[in-house]
């Protein structure tokens, strides 16, 4: 696809190009070995990098990742994390590291809502909420406080803001993004870049970090919403929609911007050198530094993780290489001296490095150890109000019935529902792990759940509140507040082929009907990075408000659901929807301006006290689909999220919760547990878990996702007995054990499998005889570094 850089919007830095910096820039880059120069453009993780081999191989930048910590250790103090980046740092101003100046290396984090991989960081509500609070200056105040909470830690560089215009809410990653109006976008990326970084007198000062501007281009308008995607938008709905951030973050001093795993038309961002280079570098007059994302380059066709002239030769300065960066070291030197890499090139991102540490000051800064807000204390008061106030602005009404809500203090309020006391559900992904699926009360010191805010709230009123998740009371309360919703998740772990609710969908409904049932109305809310179809829920309850993820401080949804001792609202809502609200599950993508655009709720949308309405009953969407947790198969005796259990044959058949036989294999419910599906071989044959239409099981192969199955083996197998996924069969038969077995193969163990469709998802198949329990089936996190069986 052509590019026409012409035609896209010009961006100004305020910051400019210095020319006593640039010139000091060329006389250091003069000095430096080849050896030197590569360096400065590797960005490793601390799980795979050393101090020592920072000296040695002269590392321009590290990074911790989403559920890296000092020693490992998810608890680290401010000091581990500070002596450890001290050491590193340390190591980087040897005089052997780089032999003619002292070239310190900076650190990045993925701080996206707040500090989020460390211990006791104010947790701001996550991208989504924010973009419904309309206020930009409040995002100005997040990005210095995140800055502060960044600094503390002895970082530099955060990896924030995403400004992705997600254009389509079964993208995973939904809830990083502000808005699908790109309005929404432009403003507020300006606004936190400002924060993050400072601004005129205050720009990257002691108190300031580097922001990220990512992942450019086109993250969110990709193809059915599909994380690392290909988005098919023209040149001109991605220079107008995708790039409007990138103006305003720019224009407001951005100094580092990623590029995006997705792929625009087919070709991957981090190849597309019209786009990289000529559009952003040229066009945009973006004069910092283009970091790569997580090890995408290797997903270039013709590049490894170690191996990748392409990316670098397209505009991408600095690798994002977390394990594989000594053999890049190595080829980048090589490619260097052949000339397949320019030495041009190769100069002109070390340039960017260097301007980039110099504006932040790091070329001249003490060692992190010694920096002034070193060790200031994270999630402070002050800190933590202004999340608090975050929540309060994000929070969207979209019913109250008879006005429930607000809520008298000296009320008897039953809080129920999973989230109500659930600090990580709150939080959502990139939570002190990458996926925050980890995460109980110990990952939250300080942290106020919804409970808890809510109780603090009517106690001193008289009024009372009690936990109770699954709803159970024995004095009837006045009223009760159910919080349910998505469990966390991040990138294409939360990818859906729909906007339903996958999470305890069922239950939720179960939860607000019993209420109902016992004459308690109900104010539900929902937790969940997505806009979601939920009318069932909505008609059950009497009062409902999506909170999406607000982080850490709970007692934000209490200043608006509890009233003053006057009755009156202390807080009305006042946020307004900046994502459409579906009104079936099948309703995606949906953005305001597209034509028959037909939502249950409009962007915009928000009630408030001040304008009480009453909402009808919404239409629901009857579903034969059973929605469950995503990425599970089977579990508790049920086919999840439309697929479904096939005996192989001549002709297949379908096991629907009645005993079924091909003759060879006979499926049916088990009699020793009630929750599984017994499976009993003959003779020669398999059975499948597959679903109507092919799984795309790309990203989870490429990242660290394993298969999961949990059986119990009644009879051991006479023949040796194949996994197979996608067309690559494993045997499996010496896993087997009388008892019970639970074990995980690591995707890319199939190797050679097509991920990009598999069907069936797998087949288990034997030639002789077998009799075992079918317990649970699904995809899970390899956090452990499981091997290949055999391996
Ligand atoms: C994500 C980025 C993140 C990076 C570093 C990637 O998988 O796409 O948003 O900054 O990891 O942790
Ligand atoms: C890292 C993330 C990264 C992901 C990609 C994780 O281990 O912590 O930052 O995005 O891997 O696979």
């Amino acid at each position: 696809m052509a590019v026409h850089p012409d035609l896209w919007p010009q961006a100004r830095s305020p910051i400019g190009l210095d020319p006593a910096m640039e010139a000091k820039i060329g006389t250091i880059i003069a000095s430096m070995t080849l050896e030197e120069k590569v360096g400065q453009v590797l960005q490793p993780e601390i799980r795979w990098i050393t101090p020592d081999e920072v000296r040695d191989y002269h590392i321009g930048s590290i990074e911790n990742g989403g559920g890296s910590f000092p020693q490992g250790n998810k608890h680290a103090a401010l000091k581990d994390w500070t002596d450890m980046i001290q050491s590193y740092w340390q190591a980087s101003v040897d005089r052997q590291a780089n032999h003619a100046t002292r070239i310190p290396l900076m650190w990045a984090s993925d701080a996206v809502h707040g500090h989020n991989n460390v211990l006791g960081a104010t947790l701001f509500p996550h991208n989504i909420g924010l973009g419904a609070a309309h206020d930009p200056d409040l995002l100005r105040r997040i990005g210095a406080v995140t800055a502060a909470e960044v600094r503390s830690t002895g970082m530099d560089w955060a990896f924030a803001p995403t400004i992705a215009v997600a254009r389509n809410d079964r993208w995973g990653r939904t809830y990083e993004s502000y808005s699908e109006d790109p309005r929404i976008v432009s403003q507020y990326a300006g606004a936190i870049v400002e924060g993050l970084e400072g601004k005129g007198a205050t720009f990257l000062d002691k108190d300031h970090v580097l922001a990220t501007a990512k992942h450019f281009l086109g993250d969110g308008s990709t193809d059915n919403g599909r994380d690392q995607g290909n988005s098919l938008v023209s040149e001109q709905e991605l220079s107008k929609v995708d790039a409007a951030g990138y103006v305003s973050a720019i224009d407001a001093g951005a100094q580092t911007v990623m590029a995006s795993y997705s792929s625009w038309h087919g070709v991957k961002m981090h190849e597309n050198r019209a786009l990289l280079t000529d559009v952003l570098k040229m066009r945009m007059g973006f004069d910092g530094l283009i970091i790569g994302d997580w090890n995408a380059h290797s997903q270039i066709p013709g590049c490894t993780l170690s191996d990748c002239s392409i990316a670098f030769n397209a505009g991408v300065d600095v690798f994002n290489v977390p394990t594989d960066w000594k053999a890049l070291y190595g080829n980048m030197i090589r490619e260097v001296q052949s000339g397949e890499i320019p030495m041009t090139r190769l100069e002109d991102a070390v340039r960017r490095v260097l301007r980039v540490k110099f504006r932040a000051g790091i070329m001249d800064e003490a060692g992190p150890a010694q920096r002034p807000n070193t060790l200031k204390p994270i999630g402070t008061p002050d800190h933590r109000d202004v999340a608090r106030e975050a929540v309060r602005e994000s929070l969207v009404l979209l019913k109250n019935n008879r006005a429930l809500l607000p809520i008298r203090p000296s009320a008897h309020i039953l809080v129920a529902g999973e989230g109500a006391d659930n600090i990580a559900m709150q939080a959502g992904g990139w939570t002190l792990s990458w996926q925050g699926n980890d995460n109980g009360p110990a990952e939250f010191p300080g942290a106020t759940s919804l409970y808890t805010g809510i109780r603090q709230a009517v106690e001193a009123a008289g009024g009372s509140a009690t936990l109770s998740p699954d709803g159970s009371f024995t004095t009837k309360p006045d009223v009760a507040i159910v919080v349910f919703g998505e469990t966390p998740y991040a990138e294409y772990m939360g990818d859906q082929t729909d906007v339903a609710l996958h999470h305890a969908n069922n239950e939720s409904l179960a939860l607000l009907k019993s209420l109902k049932a016992r004459g308690v109305p109900t104010v539900a809310v929902l937790l969940s990075g997505r806009p979601l179809y939920v009318n069932p829920q909505i008609n059950q309850a009497d009062a409902f408000v999506a909170a999406f993820l607000p982080g850490s401080e709970g007692d934000g949804l209490a200043d608006v659901l509890i009233a003053g001792k006057d009755g009156k609202p202390r807080h009305d809502f006042r946020g307004k929807l900046s994502f459409s609200w579906p009104k079936r599950p099948d309703q995606t993508p949906l953005n305001v301006g597209q034509p028959n655009y037909d939502p249950q709720f409009a962007y915009g949308f928000g009630l408030s006290y001040a304008a009480p309405v009453q909402t009808p009953r919404l239409p629901e969407v009857v579903s034969t689909v059973n929605y469950g947790d995503r990425g599970v198969y089977f579990a508790k005796g049920t086919f999840w999220n439309g697929y479904g259990l096939k005996l192989e044959g001549a002709s297949p058949l379908a096991y629907a919760g009645k005993p079924v036989s091909t003759g060879a294999i006979t499926a049916a419910p088990s009699p020793r547990d009630p929750q599984a599906v017994h499976l009993a071989w003959k003779g020669k044959g398999g059975i499948s878990i597959a679903a109507a239409t092919p799984s795309d099981l790309s990203r989870e192969a490429n990242g660290s996702m394993m298969v999961s199955l949990t059986l119990d083996v009644a009879q051991g197998p006479s023949a040796p007995v194949q996994l197979v996924v996608g067309g690559i069969s494993l045997p499996i038969g010496p896993m087997l054990h009388a008892g019970a077995n639970h074990f995980e193969i690591p995707l890319p163990c199939f190797k050679g499998a097509d991920f990009n469709s598999v069907s069936p998802l797998l087949t288990l198949s034997t030639d002789g005889t077998l009799d075992i329990d079918l317990k649970d089936a699904r995809l899970v996190e390899n956090k452990a570094a499981v091997a290949c069986p055999g391996a």
